[in-house]
């Protein structure tokens, strides 16, 4: 089975249930406060290991103890992390997460996921990456070091799954290197300048990406599910039926699903599914990587 490399985040979330937003100056009493284990890039790879793929993570932590915390966390979930650096003279990624009524905003301390540069990640690719392989990556790590890991897995002839979160407009000639690009709403928009508000919409969008080049594109829709579209035309998923306690990582779930799937030889249809019930069940537990499930837990893919 072809192997999945993450090139990504990883961050400690300090999370707090919050009655609402806060207003400026205002001070509120909150509750649940946690620390979990996530960064998109993180939650990516232990997704696609608890539903079975072998994964092996690039990123970089602070020599801390976040940094070992997070580290140890990924190998217990089965994920190689030979290839984490403890950067010494950075702190380990931090995520500030407040949870209002279903929904979170997220506040970035990047710290050690800007240390690794495109020289790293190349080389990295190289030693470890083999045809068909899959490359999963995202925005939270350096934008240079992010192109470079997509255009050389690309020549290296892996397949690439490009999760642009946070959001910001890629060249161009990019797009040529992606093969599927997963995205929500928001990021739609900002990707290809279409915000995918009803199903014709999620279709113009979806086109306008393949036109970009990108070869296939999963939109996510939150509780509408998601929206396909590659070669084999479009594909609607309804969000499987769940209980909203924290949706920190969902998302996140979903692509590692798309990933784990494509190294199962599953078609776009059959990952988003599998997809769609991996989250619903992660959005029914707290935290980000402690409420993602195994394969067990998610079932056959169909
Ligand atoms: O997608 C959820 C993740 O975004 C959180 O785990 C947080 O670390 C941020 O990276």
């Amino acid at each position: 089975m072809p192997k999945v490399i993450v090139f990504g985040s990883m961050n400690m979330d300090l999370s707090i249930d919050a009655p609402r937003v806060p207003a400026a100056g205002e001070t509120l009493v909150g509750s649940h406060f946690m620390t979990a284990a996530g960064g998109k890039g993180a939650n990516q790879a232990v997704a696609a290991a608890r539903l079975g793929a072998d994964v092996r993570m690039v990123a970089a932590v602070g020599a801390d103890g976040f940094g070992d915390e997070l580290t140890a966390g990924l190998a217990a979930a089965g994920v190689d992390v030979s290839l984490v650096r403890h950067v010494a003279d950075q702190t380990t990624g931090v995520a500030v997460i407040l949870r209002t009524a279903g929904e979170n905003r997220i506040v970035l301390h990047a710290g050690a996921n800007h240390a690794l540069d495109a020289d790293d990640v190349v080389s990295d690719l190289r030693r470890i990456g083999e045809k068909n392989d899959i490359l999963v990556t995202q925005g939270e790590c350096d934008p240079a070091a992010t192109e470079a890991a997509l255009r050389e897995a690309h020549d290296l002839g892996l397949y690439t799954v490009f999760n642009p979160a946070p959001a910001r407009p890629a060249p161009d000639d990019l797009w040529s290197c992606v093969d599927l690009v997963c995205l929500n709403e928001t990021e739609c928009q900002i990707m290809c300048g279409v915000l995918p508000s009803d199903d014709d919409a999620c279709l113009a969008a979806a086109r306008r990406l393949r036109e970009l080049g990108s070869g296939a594109v999963a939109i996510t829709l939150g509780a509408a599910g998601s929206f396909g579209l590659d070669a084999d035309g479009p594909v609607r998923v309804p969000a499987a039926p769940t209980v909203v306690v924290d949706t920190t990582g969902a998302g996140d779930t979903f692509i590692g699903a798309l990933a784990a799937g494509r190294a199962r030889s599953f078609s776009l249809a059959e990952s988003m599914d599998w997809g769609a019930r991996a989250a619903a069940l992660a959005v029914s537990r707290l935290g980000a990587q402690p409420s993602i499930p195994t394969a067990d837990e998610v079932g056959a893919a169909r």
